[in-house]
């Protein structure tokens, strides 16, 4: 093993020469949705086993290791879940990474992902602990649509509420992902679109991953991002714009009249492995290096090792992870066939981390 410190944040790349730039922190396997495209309520029912506590990293254990990713580059940290506003004291554990600072003393890029479902009441103690903005999952305007693709009836206007929560809170710019589903939620699109002009948060249309097991993907459930622009542009012109920094996964198009723009999440169509900097650290602690990976790396027993404690107890963890970043090759959605879509083994999308 290298000395402690051999491994220097600008150094370190994978095979691909990709550095480790973001992390992506799933703090919980659970959520109070039941979305048809991640969490199917068919076969996440009242008996479907989720991670015990002791399982789960603590919040002492989930910012050692966020320390030693910003050690090695890291410049974003993104909260995810499942529905991470269902663990509890979240504020607490915004407010530890908040204090983490970059090699060079900046401060991280802070920010979560969630379906806005307890928004209203979380908004103003994530902002007072920390938390740079969030992303707000929503994939219809219409109640309909929206409940069966949530699954449990939550309604649209509760979303929209949780929004204008974090707006006030001062958790902006709120981005707005939509996954679009072919015959599914479809004529949401452009409602979605006229809708976030005048709600002032950025909509990114998400293209339909085959994520998982559970969810049935097909090929043809698919609405490729090209013609997203196309249907919006009819409407509302668009203009391209460049991306804003490498590895930037939307591509960027803004109103040619007033202002706004709109976001397209191409992972099937345009795949963007090349410039993929993303790490994801599971609720029980394992670490991978693709969205579409069945195998993680088991940090939580680096962690809780008894024989490695302390100051050297880091060097093991940064070591651990840096060891696993230098040989990834992973880029998948760009290998993306029918037939490996069906793959085994692979890992739900909210079990590591969306
Ligand atoms: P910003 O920091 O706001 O720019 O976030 P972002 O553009 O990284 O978007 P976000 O983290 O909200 O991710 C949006 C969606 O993009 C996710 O929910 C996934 O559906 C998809 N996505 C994000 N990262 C990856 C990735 O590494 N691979 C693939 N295939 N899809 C991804
Ligand atoms: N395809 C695309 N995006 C997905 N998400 C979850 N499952 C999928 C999937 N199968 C994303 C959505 C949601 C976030 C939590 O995860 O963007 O907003
Ligand atoms: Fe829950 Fe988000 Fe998955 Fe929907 S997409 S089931 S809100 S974790
Ligand atoms: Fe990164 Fe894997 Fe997604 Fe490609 S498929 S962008 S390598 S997470």
């Amino acid at each position: 093993m290298e000395p402690l410190g051999a491994v220097s944040a600008t150094a370190l790349v994978d095979r691909l020469e990709r550095p480790l730039r973001d992390l992506r922190i799933s703090v919980t396997d659970r959520c109070n949705f039941r979305c048809t495209y991640c969490m199917p309520k068919e076969v996440f029912g009242a008996d479907y086993a989720f991670l015990p506590r002791s399982e789960v990293l603590t919040f002492e254990e989930i910012e050692r290791v966020a320390r030693v990713f910003v050690s090695l580059g890291v410049e974003k940290l993104r909260l995810t879940g499942g529905e991470p506003l269902v663990r509890r004291d979240l504020p607490a554990l915004v407010e530890m990474l908040a204090s983490i600072r970059r090699p060079d003393g900046q401060p991280l890029d802070l920010t979560l992902t969630t379906n806005a479902s307890a928004l209203r009441k979380m908004a103003g103690p994530l902002a007072a602990a920390g938390l740079g903005r969030v992303t707000v999952s929503l994939d219809s305007l219409d109640d309909a649509v929206f409940g069966a693709m949530n699954g449990v009836d939550f309604p649209v206007a509760k979303v929209l509420d949780g929004i204008a929560a974090a707006q006030a809170a001062g958790l902006g710019p709120v981005k707005i992902n939509m996954v679009v589903r072919r015959g599914i939620n479809e004529s949401s699109v452009l409602p979605m679109a006229r809708w976030a002009r005048t709600a002032g948060v950025t909509l990114r249309f998400i293209e339909y991953m085959d994520v998982g097991h559970t969810n049935g993907w097909r090929m043809d459930d698919v609405v490729p991002a090209d013609e997203l622009v196309a249907l919006v542009d009819a409407e509302m012109p668009l203009v391209a714009e460049p991306p804003r920094y490498r590895g930037e996964v939307a591509t960027r198009y803004r109103h040619a009249e007033g202002t706004g723009e709109i976001g397209l999440i191409a992972s099937v169509t345009k795949p963007f492995c090349g410039d993929c900097t993303r790490a994801r650290l599971s609720a029980e602690g394992r670490f991978y290096t693709c969205l579409f990976t069945g195998d993680g790396h088991d940090l939580r027993a680096v962690l809780r090792d008894p024989a490695a404690a302390g100051a050297l107890d880091d060097a093991v963890l940064r070591e651990a992870v840096a060891a696993v970043w230098r040989v990834r090759d992973d880029r998948y959605s760009e290998e993306r066939t029918e037939a490996t879509s069906t793959r085994l083994p692979r890992i739900e999308m909210f079990a590591m981390g969306g």
